[in-house]
């Protein structure tokens, strides 16, 4: 399987996951997509669910494929968010998220659900030595940005780490999030402790949500060569 396939493969798996009556949580990004389609399919065979998109890209996609939506204020308890992510470190099921931008509202459904499944293909899995090499998503506000970024930078080198922190430019311009918000792409290289990492981050006014997901991750679906393996928290 090369990576696409890997993902579409990982995708469909975790339709085993859902069933009929469920409140889902769909994710954002390529192999989320991939879910979305799998899901708008059965869909459109008769299986009746509800869901909550991410980012107004999945939820674009799922109205397309007539899967029925709802927002978190009107369904505030999910039982499963299916989602992709940056890099998955097995012990524990850590994650990085936010490649796509949309982490602040990935990680506000994916808390609301009871189980969050994540979906990917064999390059996301790392290992401790491994995991950091992505850039790490941090979303800030915009008002006082520079500040903030002087802020995360303290608190990353206070935990022994380094590197570029870059504000995530698109087209020419700052990359603004769904919800108005920037990200900074801290390029780390490798992240030693990312549960202190997580909370020095969170508590930095401006910070608005960071993409280490730390406790929240259920079940990971990664699909490689040889199948689909389910790593579990
Ligand atoms: C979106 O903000 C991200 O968290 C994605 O879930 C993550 O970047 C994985 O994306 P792909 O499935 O496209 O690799």
């Amino acid at each position: 399987m090369n990576p696409e396939e890997q993902k579409k493969a990982a995708a469909v798996a975790a339709l085993d996951y859902i069933e009929d009556g469920m409140k889902v949580g769909l994710g954002t990004g390529s192999t989320a997509n991939h879910f979305i389609d799998a899901l708008g399919a059965r869909v459109k065979a008769g299986l009746n669910v509800v869901c909550v998109p991410t980012s107004i890209a999945s939820e674009e996609r799922a109205r397309a494929l007539g899967i029925p939506l709802a927002t978190l204020e009107e369904e505030p308890e999910l039982d499963v968010t299916v989602d992709g992510a940056d890099e998955i470190l097995p012990e524990g099921l850590v994650l990085i998220k936010g490649g796509g931008g949309a982490l602040t509202r990935e990680k506000i459904v994916a808390s609301s659900s009871r189980k969050m499944v994540v979906i990917a293909d064999a390059s996301k899995h790392m290992t401790a030595e491994t995991f950091g090499k992505f850039p790490l998503p941090v979303e800030i506000l915009p008002f006082g940005a520079r500040a903030t970024v002087l802020k995360i930078r303290a608190a990353i080198e206070a935990l022994g780490m380094s590197g570029e922190l870059k504000i995530r430019q698109k087209d020419g311009a700052d990359f603004v999030t769904d919800n108005g918000g920037l990200i900074v792409d801290c390029h780390l290289g490798h992240i030693v402790t990312p549960e202190k990492l997580a909370d020095a981050l969170i508590a930095i006014p401006g910070v608005v949500e960071q993409g280490l997901f730390v406790g929240i991750a259920s079940v990971a679906l990664v699909a490689g060569e040889d199948g689909v393996q389910t790593l579990t928290a």
